[in-house]
């Protein structure tokens, strides 16, 4: 879409109207009727009225298939998988309460992460929280005795099997929201509908959700079984979603849309450098173009127009990133991952921030001017994406 386009759209559907003129913590909120302050209480935990009356809610999907959540969710992913080091199960565990009390209410997981082992840490930590927390998880990728093989695997046979395996993980008797995490080239996507379909009926899963399709396959899902959301990636230095029609076709359909990844892998969060090493044996980051030593040297230039952004307005480079994805659409959600308290809170502070549609804009357009070193995926990992 041209930048005079994006800018009819955004005045047509009213975004951020009058943002400019409404104080701080509800800049990011008057554009979004859907966003509702909440005062929602958690049975008996000691969650402070201050933290809990800043949580927002927005609502994924909708008619039969919507679902609220907290405004921004929390990544699971990294506390087992693909992020180098992490805290042990204990010091997980005790952050996934500390999101839970902060107001979180929408997790991410998937069968892969790990394999198994985030499901397992996830069941673990909020399973007890099920009432009032939606754990999400995802299908897709084959995982044989725990290990991935690459493949994948959307058969209906497979797909009610991994079901019920999740269930077990996760302590639960149905899954709020299950996404088929990669598209399955021998499997037709109306197929995948259809076994998603009993499964709702069965009252094993709630709602579902695809990732990294495209619009086509969103089309021919949401025509037999309503979407709940999108998920594929979706930050500042990578906007696809915005150029291949997905997003628009979320916002026609009514379909949320989670941003993964909200802070390109950390990058965003001013924390790597070309110096960092990442863990040979848990972390995908090495092998990807975007984080190779020369490629994060040149993309450090946007890190830097994100703190010079934030300086003046006292946000960091994350909240920054976070709150330009949590402007664009009342149904966004972002799923920022972290291992610590300090990042939590600081990404959670996101909403009480005040910027104006105008200044988002500047910012977007200081970021577009730079160009972006590296692909955000290997060969073969691109290969899996855009059906
Ligand atoms: N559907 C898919 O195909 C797909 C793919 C990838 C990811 N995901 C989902 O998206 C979630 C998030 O993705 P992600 O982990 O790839 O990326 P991310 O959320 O963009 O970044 C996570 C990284 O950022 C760091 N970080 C977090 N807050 C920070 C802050 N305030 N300042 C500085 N650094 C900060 C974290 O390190 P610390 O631990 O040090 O805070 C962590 O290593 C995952 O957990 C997963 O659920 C889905």
């Amino acid at each position: 879409m041209g930048n005079k386009n994006k800018q009819k759209d955004i005045s047509r559907r009213g975004f951020l109207k009058t943002a400019a003129t409404i104080s701080a913590a509800l800049t990011i909120q008057p554009a979004i009727n859907k966003v509702k302050a909440t005062s929602a209480a958690l049975n008996g935990k000691s969650t402070s009225p201050e933290t809990f009356r800043k949580m927002q809610h927005r609502t994924l999907g909708s008619g039969r298939a919507a679902m609220e959540v907290s405004a921004l969710g929390f990544g699971v992913m990294g506390m087992t998988y693909n992020r180098s080091q992490h805290p042990d199960k204990k010091g997980c565990i005790r952050l996934l309460h500390e999101a839970v009390d902060r107001g979180v209410t929408l997790f991410d997981t998937a069968i892969i992460y790990g394999p198994l082992t985030n499901e397992l840490l996830a069941g673990e930590a909020l399973s007890e929280f099920k009432d009032r927390v939606n754990v999400t998880t995802k299908f897709g990728h084959e995982v044989i005795d725990g290990k991935g093989t690459g493949r994948q695997d959307s058969r209906p046979e497979t797909v009610r099997r991994y079901c019920e395996e999740s269930l077990r993980r996760l302590r639960t008797d149905s899954i709020p929201l299950f996404y088929q995490h990669r598209f399955d080239r021998n499997v037709p996507i109306e197929d995948v509908a259809g076994t998603i379909s009993d499964l709702i009926k069965e009252g094993k899963i709630q709602r579902w959700g695809l990732c990294e399709v495209s619009v086509e396959t969103i089309r021919k899902a949401h025509a037999i079984q309503p979407l709940t959301a999108i998920q594929s990636e979706y930050h500042l230095m990578h906007r696809l979603v915005e150029e291949n029609g997905v997003l628009d076709a979320c916002r026609e359909l009514g379909i949320g849309f989670v941003p993964y990844s909200p802070l390109n892998r950390g990058f965003l969060g001013g924390c790597i450098n070309e110096y960092t090493t990442f863990d040979p044996n848990n972390d995908n980051r090495q092998a990807l173009p975007r984080f190779q030593p020369e490629a994060i040297r040149a993309n450090m230039r946007i890190v830097n127009v994100l703190q010079q952004f934030g300086r003046t307005r006292g946000m960091t480079s994350s909240q920054v990133a976070l709150g330009w994805l949590l402007q664009k659409a009342p149904w966004i959600v972002p799923i920022p991952g972290t291992t610590k308290l300090s990042h939590l809170e600081e990404n959670l502070q996101t909403i009480e921030f005040s910027v104006t549609p105008e200044e988002w804009k500047e910012l977007e357009n200081m970021v577009a001017a730079i160009p972006v070193i590296g692909d955000r995926y290997n060969a073969e990992q691109q290969k899996q994406v855009g059906f």
